[in-house]
């Protein structure tokens, strides 16, 4: 049997527990199936640091359980192209739409290419001929290519964990047409949604002139690639057996006694302008406006976790934010009621499904997000006799599955609001009723399925003998 190679920039050791949708997701396919799963050790060396040059320099590798991590670190300048630069300051910006917090400064691309260039040369050699490779995320678009540029003809397959804008909005990208080119190298790109799959067939025909070969084949730079949605899961029964547990019940336990009289909303998320935070506090704001019977009662818990604090634009969402809660808390508080407790701190993974079970309300509010998977966990923690209930952006990923949450316009603060009261106020039948569909959906669609799925239809795509793109 073939060995499964997963390629990521960041690592985690899958018996350990991580945060962040893609470590999390891709710890628990790993488990399963074993493998190599090779990445960026965490670690940065710093300019005039003793030691052997980036291509010389060893590799850190780890035994964990039936997963082999193999990691390597990087130059503080080359990480801070490719990682702050232009993975966090052109692509995640312009492929959640916001062209105005793009920053191309060209020297981006260089580290970029240049991260991209070691990635492939220290996997190469680890490399068997009969691997089956998995590239993930926005980091590493162009490693596919690199490692056919160094011979390999191993099966490479592709998975975006973040959106994929419309084709003018990736047009505006310098160099977007080598980015996508790019994608050309792998035998098999996968997207969260069909919404982003569209786009990406969208794309290809206007600015590649590609060939449509049917069944999700392009013909394009003298190589075929195959394309689909692969949308994400959870490990539905990990999640189950989390909130089981003693901190998870213990967590439980504390919220529902501490908050007694009150109906809890939640709020979890990475500190990231993607998130719809300031739009989300505003909505509660107007939910305490124009609805006060909720004052005194509704207490909204949200926890951002810092995250990538080294770029400008997530220092001024922070600031936002605090001012924003403060601004709540000072006008509708009161001596024994505090309308939003705020955290800028990460949650132990193990506490969350309390945490979730002992809320009424998720709020899930992104302005943009490839999948989001904070809106499944919710649903699978909940009690199925008094489930809570999921207010979900209609711009996450996730919007596309789960059609039985109260699906919001997050730009619409006034109909966000609407939806909190109404998610708030929702009897019982209604909320079993939901609850049951979601569940369903979310059990059928799970990380096992996201895996088997992608890498079967992998190992089915058609072997390409043909060079680099
Ligand atoms: C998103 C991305 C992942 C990334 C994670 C955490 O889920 O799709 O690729 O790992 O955020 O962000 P960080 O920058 O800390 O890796």
């Amino acid at each position: 049997m073939s060995r499964l190679v997963v390629v990521s920039n960041r690592v985690a050791d899958p018996r350990k527990t991580a945060a962040g949708g893609l470590a999390v997701a891709l710890a628990e396919v790993l488990n399963n199936t074993g493998g190599m799963w090779f990445g960026w050790s965490g670690k940065t060396i710093e300019p005039g640091e003793p030691g052997p040059h980036a291509q010389e320099r060893p590799l850190h590798t780890h035994q964990a359980g039936p997963v082999k991590l193999v990691t390597m670190d990087l130059d503080r300048q080359d990480y801070d192209a490719y990682y702050g630069g232009y993975s966090n300051g052109v692509l995640w910006p312009v492929f959640h739409y916001r062209l105005d917090l793009a920053d191309f400064d060209p020297a981006y691309i260089t580290g970029y290419r240049k991260a991209n260039q070691l990635f492939a040369q220290k996997l190469r050699p680890l490399l068997r001929d009969d691997d089956i490779i998995w590239i993930h995320d926005y980091h590493l678009i162009p490693l596919a290519a690199e490692l056919r540029a160094l011979g390999c003809t191993q099966r490479i397959g592709f998975f975006l964990h973040i959106p994929l804008p419309p084709p003018l909005i990736l047009a505006a990208i310098p160099g977007h047409d080598w980015l996508i080119r790019a994608l050309f190298a792998y035998d098999l790109v996968g997207f969260q949604s069909n919404a982003d799959h569209e786009h990406f067939c969208r794309y290809v025909q206007a600015e590649a002139h590609a060939q449509d070969l049917g069944r999700g084949r392009w013909r394009a730079f003298n190589r075929t690639v195959q394309a689909g949605a692969f949308p994400i899961g959870i490990d539905v029964d990990e999640f189950v057996a989390l909130g089981q547990a003693s901190e998870g019940r213990e967590m439980y336990e504390r919220m529902t006694r501490e908050y007694s009289r009150r109906q809890l909303l939640v709020g979890v998320d990475r500190l990231d302008y993607s998130k719809g935070l300031p739009h989300r506090m505003q909505a509660f704001r107007s939910l305490l406006q124009n609805f006060p019977e909720n004052r005194r009662v509704a207490t909204l818990i949200q926890i951002a976790s810092p995250s990538r604090e080294e770029v400008d634009a997530y220092t001024d969402i922070l600031h936002e934010i605090e001012s924003l809660c403060g601004s709540i808390n000072g006008n509708y508080g009161e001596l024994d009621w505090m309308p939003v407790r705020y955290m800028h701190r990460n949650v132990a993974r193990p506490r969350l499904p309390g945490l979730y079970r002992a809320s009424r309300v998720a709020l899930v509010t992104p302005l943009r997000d490839g999948m989001n998977l904070v809106a499944k966990e919710f649903v699978v923690a909940q009690d199925p006799a008094d489930p809570g209930v999921l207010v979900l952006s209609r711009f996450a990923g996730a919007a596309e599955q789960l059609k039985e949450a109260l699906l919001v316009n997050p730009y619409d603060i006034e109909a966000t609001a609407n939806a909190i009261n109404l998610a708030l106020h929702m009897p019982i039948e209604e909320r079993r009723t939901r609850h049951q569909a979601l569940l369903a959906t979310i059990r059928r669609c799970d990380v096992h399925w996201w895996c088997n799925t992608f890498l079967e239809t992998l190992a089915h795509t058609q072997a390409e003998v043909s060079g680099t793109p």
